[in-house]
């Protein structure tokens, strides 16, 4: 299975936020991680479906949406509608996963579950049944910048397992800490997508940091 790499955006800098796009798309960014935050579900307040869709209109990569707000079924059909092609939820806060789930997908994107790190990795078993992938947070949601949680290698490497027993198609993400120290030993720990935010944006030359990570992914899976 090929190996994608998720730049999350809103690490970038946001004067410059088309430009930083374009540089990851030139350094062979796969898809675009866009993180929404509503100061309820996670400490801290980002954006909406608005800017979303201004970068819907330039970009032709999916735009992989992970919602860390309250009452997510709300606002999914509008960020749908404003061009997001992945949405995910955290199984933390939504109550009925499977409606929420199917709504996703009714409206056409593709359907994810989120994990936070306190979360026992076996609360996504059902979900896994129809999600199209499965987000694990290795850091705990609502900031860029934070240290990797070491015990989410051991996690992955559960959720791995659980995923490959039940729903071998849906994808495993990995979201929070992800560097160019650690990015291969979660590849081979059994992450399919990789969120890298200031990982990537925190260099002088995004557009040469996001090739670099792409190469060590690709040399990871060819190890
Ligand atoms: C955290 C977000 C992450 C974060 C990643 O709440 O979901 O996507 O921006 O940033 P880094 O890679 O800097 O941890
Ligand atoms: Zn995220």
């Amino acid at each position: 299975m090929r190996k994608l790499l998720a730049p999350s955006i809103l690490a970038g800098d946001w004067w410059n936020i088309g430009e930083q796009i374009e540089a990851t798309l030139r350094g062979g960014a796969d898809i675009l991680h866009y993180d929404v935050m509503d100061g309820h579900f996670v400490p801290n307040i980002t954006v909406g479906p608005e800017l979303l869709s201004h970068i819907r209109k330039r970009v032709s990569v999916p735009i992989d949406t992970h919602l860390m707000i309250e009452n997510p079924d709300t606002y999914i059909p509008r960020f749908i509608e404003a061009g997001a092609n992945w949405v995910s939820v955290h199984i933390e806060n939504v109550v009925h996963i499977h409606r929420t789930l199917t709504l996703i997908r009714e409206l056409g994107a593709k359907a994810g579950v989120v994990l936070n790190p306190g979360t026992p990795v076996g609360a996504v078993e059902e979900a896994l049944y129809y999600a199209d992938y499965v987000l694990l947070m290795s850091v705990n949601p609502g900031f860029s910048g934070q240290s990797f949680i070491e015990r989410s290698l051991d996690r992955l490497t559960a959720l791995k397992e659980l995923r490959d027993r039940i729903n071998p198609n849906c994808l495993i993400e990995i979201d929070g800490g992800i560097k160019e120290n650690n990015v291969a030993e979660v590849v081979r720990a059994g992450a399919d997508v990789v969120v890298v935010g200031s990982g990537i944006f925190s260099a002088q030359d995004v557009e040469a940091q996001t090739r670099k990570l792409k190469e060590l992914i690709f040399s990871a899976v060819a190890v």
